[in-house]
C-alpha cells in the first residue's frame, strides 16, 4: 500500500473509533443545523479533527479540504475529507455511514479510501493500482444494459423544489432498471459500485468530499464516473453518475436533459 494511503487508513480507523463511540451514545448528542434538512454533530467535527491531526503528524505541509473545517493550507498534495458520510443515518440509528478520505496531487486523484466502521469494511484505491476491499481486489459489474441492474440514487432533499423534475427522470430510470436504492451515504454508494454490489449510482447536489474517494474507487474497479451529460471530471460539478460504460450510457440518456 502506498505510504500516504497507509497513513490515511490509520486516520480513518481513529475516526471510526470516535464514530462508533458516538453512535453508542448518540441520544446525548446535540444537533446543529447547517442548512435545510442538513445536520452536523460534534462527532462529525471530532472525527474530522482527528483525521487531520493524524495526517499532519506525517505530512505537516499538506493541505486539507474538510467538510466541517473548510480549506486549510495550500500544497500540491491536498486531502479531501468527509469524516462522517451519512450523518442523517448516524443520527437516526440507521447502521449505514462511513469515513471518506481522498488525496489529490496537483489536482489529480491519487489515493482514496472509504471506511465503514460498523462492518469493518475498508475500500481502498490507488491510481493505477486497482481497488480493494479489506485488501482483496474488487471489480465493478459489466451489465449489457440497465434492464437487470440494481442502482442507487439520492433524492434532492436539500432543495425539494427540484423534486418534480428529478422524479420524472427517476420514473424513466426505474422503469428501465431492475430496482433502485436510496441508502443515505453517497461515499458508500460509490464504494458499493466499485465492489459490484450496485451496478450504478447517480446524484445531483453533491460536494467534492461526498464523492472524491468514491470516484477513484469506481475508476480503479473498471468503471467510469461522469456528470449528468456524460462528461469527465465531475468532482466540482455537483452531480455524478457512476458505473460501467454501458450503465453510464443508459443513465446519461435519461439524465442529460435534467
Ligand atoms: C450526504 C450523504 C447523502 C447524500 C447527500 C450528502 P453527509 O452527506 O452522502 O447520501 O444524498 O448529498 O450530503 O451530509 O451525510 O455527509
Ligand atoms: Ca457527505
Ligand atoms: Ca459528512
Amino acid at each position: 500500500m502506498h505510504p500516504m494511503l497507509n497513513i490515511a487508513v490509520r486516520a480513518a480507523r481513529v475516526a471510526g473509533t470516535i464514530i462508533m463511540r458516538g453512535y453508542e451514545t448518540r441520544d446525548e448528542l446535540t444537533l446543529e443545523q447547517k442548512g435545510a434538512h442538513d445536520f452536523v454533530t460534534q462527532i462529525d467535527k471530532d472525527a474530522e479533527q482527528a483525521i487531520i491531526e493524524k495526517i499532519q503528524q506525517s505530512y505537516p505541509d499538506h493541505a486539507f479540504i474538510g467538510e466541517e473545517s473548510g480549506t486549510t493550507g495550500e500544497n500540491e498534495y491536498t486531502w479531501i475529507i468527509d469524516p462522517l458520510d451519512g450523518t442523517t443515518n448516524f443520527i437516526k440509528g440507521i447502521p449505514h455511514f462511513c469515513v471518506s478520505i481522498a488525496l489529490l496531487h496537483k489536482g489529480r486523484l491519487e489515493q482514496a479510501l472509504v471506511f465503514d466502521p460498523l462492518r469493518s469494511e475498508l475500500f481502498t484505491a490507488g491510481r493505477g493500482t486497482g481497488a480493494q476491499l479489506n485488501g482483496y481486489r474488487i471489480r465493478g459489474t459489466q451489465p449489457k444494459d440497465l434492464s437487470n441492474t440494481v442502482l442507487a440514487t439520492a433524492f434532492p432533499f436539500k432543495d425539494k423544489s427540484t423534486f418534480p423534475a428529478y422524479n420524472q427522470t427517476f420514473c424513466k430510470i426505474f422503469a428501465a432498471s431492475g430496482d433502485v436504492r436510496r441508502s443515505g451515504s453517497a461515499a458508500l454508494d460509490l464504494a458499493y459500485v466499485a465492489a459490484g454490489r450496485y451496478d450504478g449510482y447517480y446524484e445531483r447536489g453533491i460536494k467534492p468530499w461526498d464523492v472524491a474517494a468514491g470516484e477513484l474507487l469506481v475508476r480503479e474497479s473498471g468503471g467510469i464516473v461522469t456528470d449528468f451529460k456524460g462528461n469527465n471530471d465531475p468532482l466540482n460539478k455537483g452531480e455524478i453518475v457512476a458505473g460501467s460504460p454501458k450503465v453510464i450510457r443508459g443513465l446519461v440518456s435519461h439524465l442529460k436533459n435534467l
